[in-house]
This record gives structure tokens, C-alpha cells and sequence, in this order.
């Protein structure tokens, strides 16, 4: 699966750990993230927090775009499986999120889920292999990743034995280089179709900023200088587009109802359909208010002018 290496071996060099040792050791951190103590007025209302795991895990962040057993249907069982591989890494597979209590979630209490979502830490206190987007859900509020924690719960439990094989570079960087991320927020901004909500969704739940900020570097690391800028020259099976209001290279000429239209239909106002690998089939289905705020969010973004070719298709094979 070529999207799914690609994306592990940008995961890997984004977080600084993909380089030398050197390297490794400079820009990475270690140690421990405490577990959240959830807060009483948050934990009580199962209802509400499900539906709004539900919506946040299927519509907005895709987590089945990786934890699905079939990745192509990312609204099946999240019994995990997939496996990411590349040399530095070895082979770790998409855990298995549902709460089968051998080989799932089902031992693991809310504040340890919420904690491995948003820090990358798991049950054990060992950090997970940065394909993983913790880096992008760590400003994720505590409600929202305990509503994704208590949905999860709620899942029926399927039996699905997931073992990695770490490569020894990769052993290696977690005993001595790779730590947990810290949690940037405890709140959301009110829910609202307004730029301040919109930049939550954007970059902290769906995972919008992570595919649509450019990379670089010797580290590939995401060029927060040059954000939703896009990727002429990206390691994905397509170029994430210029997101930005470049009227020339980005989409500062489409008016909001363009935006919806894209974003439902999977076909841009230029009449040219949008490749699978973004996941607009999702994606789809948030409500009118979170694409409007992330639209007016998009807005306020600075234009830059960067042209991102659409990928050309590999060669016929001979
Ligand atoms: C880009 C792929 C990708 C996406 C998107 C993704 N994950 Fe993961 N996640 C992984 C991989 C790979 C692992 C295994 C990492 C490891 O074993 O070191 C993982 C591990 C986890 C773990 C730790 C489980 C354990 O048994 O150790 C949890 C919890 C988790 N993910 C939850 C989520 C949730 C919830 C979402 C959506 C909000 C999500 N993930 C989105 C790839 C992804
Ligand atoms: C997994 C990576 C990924 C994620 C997550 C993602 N995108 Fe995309 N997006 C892409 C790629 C790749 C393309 C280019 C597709 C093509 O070439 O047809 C794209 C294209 C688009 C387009 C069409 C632009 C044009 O000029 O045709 C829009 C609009 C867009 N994305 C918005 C979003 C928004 C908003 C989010 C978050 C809610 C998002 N994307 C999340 C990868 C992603």
C-alpha cells in the first residue's frame, strides 16, 4: 500500500527522528506525559460525548483512514491490522482500537486513551510510532478526545491480535530519543462557523493542516512558516493542493459555496475531480457550520503563491 509508506516515511522524518542519531537525540524529546485527570463536568454525559466521538472519528479526524481493518472502508470495525513499513521503522500496524479486552482497548481506562490520542503515550508509558498524528492532535481539547475515548468504549469488541516488528533503529530511538508530545489545550474555542473554531478543526482534529502544509528539509518536517501552502512535490500518492487565498495557486477565488461543493461532491469548481486520498467521501458528512469555519479560517491565512501540479500517474508497468 503506497499511500500508507508514504505517508509512515513523512511521519517518521517529520518528527525528527528519521535522521541520524545526532539528530535524533537533538530535536527529540523523552520522559512522561501524567494521565489527564478528566474534569467531574465533562465525564458525566455519555450520551452527548458518544455522538460527539462518533461525528469527530468518522467524519472529521477518519481515524479508519489507518485503524480500519479495511483502510478502503474507513467506516468498518476499527480492529487495526494495517501494517506501515520502511526500513527505519520495521513494521508497525494500526492498533486495534476496539474494546476487546485482549487484544483492543477494553483494559485501557478513558484517561489513558485520551492520553495516547493526544501525547502519543501508551498504556505502558511508551511512545507510539509517530505515524500516529499526535503531533497535530495534541492541541485537541479534553472533551473531544475523551468523546472519541468514551465511542470507542462503545464499539462492539473484535478479537484482533496486532504485533509490530520495530527495526532496531527504531527500538533504539524509542529507549533513547523519542518522547510523548505535550498537550497544548484542556478547551475547544466555542463551537461556531467562525475562523477561531475553524483553526481548532483544521489543524488540531481533522487532519487537514497535516496533509495540506508543505514539508522540507532534510527532516521533511511540516513548514509551519508556509501553512495549507500544499505539496508540488509530495511523498503522497497525490499533491495536497494550495489551500491558501492565492488567487492565482491557492483557492482564493472560490467563494464559500465552492468550498462546500468540493469538499461534498469530491469535484472542484474547475470540474476536475478530487483524488480518493483526500478523504472528501468523509469529510462530507461534517456539518455545513465546521466546513464554513474552517473555510473562514482559510481565509484569514496568509496567500502564498505556490503552484502544486496535479501528480502525474505512474507509468503503465511493461
Ligand atoms: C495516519 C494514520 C493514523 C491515523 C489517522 C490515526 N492513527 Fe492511531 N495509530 C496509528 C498507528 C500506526 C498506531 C500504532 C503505533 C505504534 O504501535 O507505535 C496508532 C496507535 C493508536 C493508539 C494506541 C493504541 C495501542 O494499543 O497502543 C490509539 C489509542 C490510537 N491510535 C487512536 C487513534 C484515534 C482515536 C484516531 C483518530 C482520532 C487515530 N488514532 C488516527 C495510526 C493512525
Ligand atoms: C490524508 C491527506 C489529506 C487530508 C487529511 C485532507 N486533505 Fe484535502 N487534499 C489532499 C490531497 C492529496 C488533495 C489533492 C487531490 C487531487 O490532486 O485531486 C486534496 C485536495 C483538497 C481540496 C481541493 C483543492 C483543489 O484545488 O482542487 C480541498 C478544498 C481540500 N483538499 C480541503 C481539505 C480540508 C478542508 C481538509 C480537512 C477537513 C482536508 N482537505 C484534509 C489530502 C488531504
Amino acid at each position: 500500500m503506497p499511500s500508507t509508506l508514504a505517508r509512515i516515511r513523512r511521519a517518521l522524518l517529520a518528527s525528527g527522528c528519521g535522521a541520524a542519531a545526532v539528530a535524533m537525540l537533538a530535536s527529540c524529546g523523552g520522559g512522561h506525559v501524567p494521565l489527564p485527570a478528566l474534569s467531574a463536568s465533562i465525564v458525566g454525559d455519555t450520551a452527548g460525548l458518544v455522538q460527539r466521538g462518533e461525528y469527530i472519528v468518522r467524519n472529521v479526524a477518519v481515524c479508519g483512514h489507518c485503524h480500519a481493518a479495511d483502510p478502503r472502508n474507513a467506516d468498518g470495525p476499527l480492529s487495526g491490522g494495517v501494517a506501515f513499513r520502511n526500513w527505519r521503522l520495521g513494521t508497525i500496524r494500526a492498533s486495534n482500537l476496539t474494546p476487546d479486552v485482549e487484544t483492543g482497548l477494553g483494559a485501557w481506562s478513558e484517561a489513558e486513551i485520551v492520553r495516547a490520542i493526544r501525547s502519543g503515550e501508551d498504556r505502558e508509558g511508551h511512545t507510539l510510532a509517530p505515524v500516529m498524528p499526535y503531533a497535530w492532535f495534541r492541541g485537541m481539547s479534553e472533551r473531544d478526545a475523551l468523546a472519541i475515548a468514551r465511542y470507542l468504549k462503545s464499539l462492539p469488541p473484535v478479537r484482533n491480535e496486532v504485533r509490530n516488528r520495530p527495526s532496531l533503529v527504531y527500538r533504539a530511538a524509542r529507549v533513547f530519543a523519542l518522547g510523548p508530545a505535550r498537550p497544548t489545550a484542556a478547551v475547544a474555542p466555542r463551537p461556531a462557523a467562525d475562523a477561531e473554531y475553524g483553526r481548532y478543526l483544521a489543524n488540531h482534529v481533522s487532519l487537514c493542516g497535516d496533509c495540506h502544509t508543505p514539508r522540507g528539509g532534510l527532516q521533511q518536517k511540516a513548514d509551519l512558516d508556509r501553512p495549507f501552502a500544499g505539496d508540488a512535490s509530495s511523498s503522497l500518492p497525490a499533491n495536497p493542493s494550495n489551500l491558501t487565498p492565492d488567487e492565482e495557486t491557492g483557492i482564493g477565488r472560490w467563494t464559500e459555496d465552492d468550498f462546500l461543493r468540493a469538499l461534498r461532491t469530491g469535484v472542484n469548481p474547475r470540474g476536475d475531480s478530487i483524488h480518493p486520498f483526500m478523504p472528501w467521501r468523509e469529510l462530507r458528512r461534517m456539518r455545513d457550520d465546521d466546513l464554513r469555519a474552517i473555510h473562514r479560517y482559510l481565509r484569514t491565512l496568509p496567500a502564498i503563491r505556490n503552484p502544486v501540479p496535479e501528480k502525474q500517474a505512474p507509468p503503465p508497468p511493461s
